[in-house]
Order: C-alpha cells, then structure tokens, then sequence
C-alpha cells in the first residue's frame, strides 16, 4: 500500500491552494454576506481545467484522476465552499454522468463547453416531495414521439440560475416506480422554464439555489440520456462520484477550521500563556487532527476504488457521512477555541461552520448515507 501522492498530486494541490488564497480568500467575507455569485472566480476555475478535472482531453477535459480532484476539492473548500459546491457539482453530476452515459453527439454538443469550462450545468433530481425519497419523482416526461414534455417542480437546485444545462430526472411511466425514470439533458433558456426566488441559506450563501419550474417544456428526444427507464440509476450512480466531491469539500471545510484553530493558538494568550499552551486546546487539537487525517483516509480511498474501476460506492457514502460529520464537530470546535473572536466574521470561522452543515444535507443525507451503507453491510 503506497500513501504517497505523485509529483502532479502534488502540482495540482498546489495549484488548488494558490488560487484559493489568491482568488477566492479576498471577498469570501462579503460575497457570504451579499450571497453575490463567485462568476469571475469559476470562470478564472474554468479557464484552469478545474471545472472539467476528470473528463477527457478529447472532449475538452483536463484528464485528471479522482485523486486530484478530491486533493483540489479539499483546497478549494478551505476558503470557500460556495465555489467549491459549484465546482464539485459540475465535475462530479453533471460532467461525470454525460461523459459516461451520454451518446457521442450529446458529448460533442453539451459536455465540450462544460468541461471546458464555458459554462457550468446542474443536477435536477430534488424535488418539494422527493428529496431522501429520490423515487418519488413527481416531475413528469411526457413521450410525444420526437420529443418529450416535461412538467413540474425542482427544489433546491445549485446552480438553477446561473447554469446552462441542466440534466433533469423526470417520471415518465408513473405505474413502474423508479423503472419508468428518464434523465434528460435541458438548455436552461429552453420556453417555459421559470425560477423561483434564490434560496436565502444558512450557509454557501454565495452559491446560487433555486426552485426551477417547468411548464410544457419541450425536450428533444436526442436529449433523453441512456435507455428509455435508465434514469434513476443515472442518478444513482452519478450520485456516487458526487458524494466524493462533497465528502472532499466536507474535508476541506474542517482542514480549513483546524488550520485557523491552530494559528489562533499560537497567537492569542490567556492566563500568562499562548493558549496552545493549554491542555484544554491541545486535546481539542488532537481530536481535530484526527477526525481530518480518517475523513482524508476515507476520502483518498474512495477516489482511488474510482480510478481503479472498483465498486466505490460504499466508500463513497462512508466518505460523506464521516467527513460531513468531521466537518461539523470541527467548525465547531475551532468557534470555540476562538472564543468570542469566533462568532464574529472577520475570523472566518463561523461562515465554516455554518457551511458544513449543508454537506450533511445534500447529494443523501446523513440518514441516507446510513441506508447505503448497512444495507451493503447486511447484504
Ligand atoms: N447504482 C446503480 N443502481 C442503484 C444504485 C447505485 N448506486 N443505488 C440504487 N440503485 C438501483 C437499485 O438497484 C434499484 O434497482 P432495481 O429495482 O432494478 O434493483 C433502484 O435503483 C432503486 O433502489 P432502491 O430500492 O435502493 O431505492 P430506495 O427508494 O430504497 O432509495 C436511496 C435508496 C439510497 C435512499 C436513494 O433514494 C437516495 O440516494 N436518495 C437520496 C437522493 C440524493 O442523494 N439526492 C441528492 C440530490 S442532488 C444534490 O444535492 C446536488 C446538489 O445540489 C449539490
């Protein structure tokens, strides 16, 4: 078992950790407090090959292994998950399902641009009655020949505004259940899509959520992605990588904390000493440390069962589930070594813990991630 990571491991997290202290560090406070969209930040992201890490160079990726993009994630996610989110859900969602499931000319036309990093897409799965119940698609696809039409409601979509593909997961044969589920790739400016208000958020308040309604709007039949029902195992299995892409910015968000957490103590004194001083901190310390170094462990692991062509799905959900939880217990507990200074923006704590809480909400739950996990256990 070799731990090492190789010479371009270590370029591309470096690549990843320059740019975020350059680029995204000044103006992370104010587009938080604004939730003003990062556009000259993942457009500079684009231009750099990481919205499209993983795809290959002939379709306009940069070829990268999941290695490097769960070592970039982690960067990114220290200073700022609301571009880290943007960029894990177009590598992971919407790159990863086109270019392993869509057909040749669904590639040339819609993934070239978004791996490329001309534009970004989303991922249309949650709706206001299907979130952990991700079968219970209410949204319908109506098979009219040449083209489908799709009605209904997507709820908290990242990216529902700003993205110019979507890939929508619709019913179409409601009496077979998740079997009659179709994925569809749709141009966000397509006629009778609307947008409901940006999401006002607790945390990633810089990145874009909305409610996107679609009213008859009309999808080509070339647009449908794999074989007519293979939708929800679309989602499934696309889910999978991306929950590598959360649990690396889940990583992320705590490293950054405990980075901060530790530079505090070495700086601010109290009774006669640094409080890195203190018994109290350093076992705070410890824990933290420890929690980071498992969550990486498990997060490296399930990017290389993905880089090898092994099952990874497993590991992917007990990547999320644990770094989401380290994510938590850490933000929390670097507030607390800051004391009053950590409930304040300037310290940039607090927006981490309030950032964490969303990766145990999104692409599954922790709860969900339990599901896959015991019953793999079980089996
Ligand atoms: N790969 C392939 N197929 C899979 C699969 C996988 N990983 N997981 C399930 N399936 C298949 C099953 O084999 C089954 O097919 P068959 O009937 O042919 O055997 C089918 O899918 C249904 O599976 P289940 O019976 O397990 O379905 P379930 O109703 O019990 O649900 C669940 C399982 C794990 C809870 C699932 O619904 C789920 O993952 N829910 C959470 C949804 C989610 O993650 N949403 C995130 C939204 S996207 C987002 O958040 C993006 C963002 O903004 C950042």
């Amino acid at each position: 078992m070799n731990f090492q990571l190789t010479e371009e491991h270590l370029m591309i997290r470096q690549a990843a950790r320059d740019f975020a202290q350059q680029e995204l560090l000044p103006g992370v406070i104010e587009r938080d407090e604004t939730q003003a969209f990062p556009h000259e930040q993942i457009k500079k992201l684009g231009e750099m090959g990481f919205l499209g890490m993983m795809v290959s160079p002939d379709y306009g990726g940069a070829g990268m292994d999941t290695i490097s993009y769960v070592l970039a994630m982690e960067e990114l996610s220290k200073i700022d998950a609301s571009v880290s989110v943007v960029v894990s859900v177009n590598n992971s969602l919407v790159c990863w399902g086109l270019e392993t499931f869509g057909n040749e000319e669904q590639k040339q036309k819609y993934l070239r641009p978004l791996a490329s990093g001309q534009c970004h897409g989303a991922f249309l799965l949650s709706e206001p009655e299907a979130g952990s119940d991700a079968t219970s698609q209410r949204t319908t696809a109506d098979d009219k020949g040449d083209h489908y039409i799709l009605n209904g409601t997507k709820n908290w979509i990242t990216c529902g505004n700003t993205a110019s593909t979507y890939l929508v997961i619709a019913q179409t044969y409601p009496e077979k259940g998740h079997k009659g589920i179709n994925a569809f790739i749709v141009e966000r400016n397509s006629p009778g899509i609307t947008l409901g208000p940006k999401e006002q958020k607790m945390g990633i308040r810089a990145s874009d959520t909305h409610s996107v309604m679609f009213q008859d709007v009309k999808v080509p039949k070339g647009n449908r992605i794999g074989e007519d029902g293979f939708g929800f195992k679309f989602a499934m299995k696309t889910l999978g990588g991306g929950r590598i892409g959360i649990a690396s910015q889940a990583l992320g968000i705590a490293s950054g904390a405990f980075e901060l957490a530790v530079k505090y103590s070495k700086e601010r004194k109290a009774f006669g000493t640094e409080i890195m001083n203190h018994q109290a901190i350093q076992f705070k310390l410890a824990d933290m440390a420890t929690e980071i170094e498992a969550s990486r462990l498990l997060c490296l692991k399930a990017a290389w069962l993905k880089d090898q062509h092994l099952e990874y799905a497993l590991a992917s959900s007990m990547a999320k589930l644990y770094s989401s939880k380290t994510a938590m217990d850490t933000t929390i507990e670097a507030v607390q070594i800051h004391g009053g200074y950590g409930y304040v923006k300037e310290y940039h704590v607090e927006r981490l813990m309030r950032d964490a809480k969303i990766t145990q909400i999104y692409e599954g739950t922790s709860e969900v991630q339990k599901i896959v996990i015991s019953r793999e256990v079980l089996r």
